[in-house]
């Protein structure tokens, strides 16, 4: 089996679904996918022969940072033996979670097209900031797969990292500043969040193991929200002040 998260959380690396799709048919092998980042609406790997494609619906398809739970879709004969493990085992929703990410699916696209606007447009302004020393995000021009990107996304998501020149404690200080942000380690809210993976998504990896994945002590995610893209522009930016 094969497992891959694309774009990655939280270097925003991505793998060609395309290639992933042949390279796991010509070996016989299950290839599963992590959308999480991308959603159904962005991008469906299934359409490049992936087996399986799995989603937090904690992130972008609730859109609210209501309820956690997740979803699997794929080939009937693998989904089959899924359905039978879980009905027996444990990991099924409660009602009113599948009631409110059933419901939140109705407004995914439109969710998702002001998400990746408002990500894009950060994702341009802190390009152009002194304190900053390098902006991740997949439909930037700089983005060494930005190519790859444009191809199998429609958008390039609602999430935009950045590394800030003073590293930890410069981090610190940018997370503490916020007023608007809300400073969590969930993402894909109605609400911006920023996130210090070092120190607590990514916080029980060494840091050889999180540098090797790009997780720098500066490393800031943030998860575009719907609100006006100035208001969060300037929150983030007194914060950098
Ligand atoms: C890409 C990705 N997959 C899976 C998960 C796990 O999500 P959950 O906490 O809903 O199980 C996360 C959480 O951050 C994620 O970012």
């Amino acid at each position: 089996l094969v497992l891959v998260e694309t774009p990655s959380n939280p270097a925003l690396e991505l793998i060609d679904l395309e290639w992933l799709g042949e390279f796991c048919r010509a070996r016989k092998l299950t290839s599963v996918v992590d959308n999480c980042f991308a959603t159904p609406y962005l991008q469906q790997p299934i359409q490049y022969g992936i087996d399986l494609v799995v989603h937090s619906a904690t992130k972008f398809i609730d859109g609210q940072g209501r309820a956690i739970g997740g979803l699997i879709a794929g080939k009937s004969e693998l989904i089959k033996d899924i359905r039978f493990f879980a009905r027996h085992t444990g990991p099924s929703l409660s009602p009113f979670n599948a009631w409110i990410f059933s419901k939140s699916l109705e407004t995914l696209a439109v969710r998702m097209e002001r998400h990746c606007a408002n990500a894009l447009t950060l994702a341009q302004w802190l390009s152009g900031r002194a304190e900053i020393a390098r902006v991740s995000y997949p439909f930037l021009d700089s983005h060494p797969q930005a190519a790859l990107a444009r191809r199998q996304m429609r958008l390039g998501g609602g999430v935009v990292t950045f590394v800030l020149k003073g590293g930890l404690s410069a981090g610190q200080q940018f997370l503490n500043k916020l007023q608007m942000l809300s400073h969590t380690a969930n993402l894909g809210d109605a609400r911006t969040t920023a996130t210090h993976p070092a120190s607590t998504t990514h916080s029980k990896l060494s840091e050889a193991d999180r540098l090797a994945v790009g997780i720098e002590q500066g490393l800031i995610r943030i998860s575009a929200g719907l609100e006006h893209p100035d208001d969060i522009i300037a929150d983030i930016e007194q914060a950098l002040a």
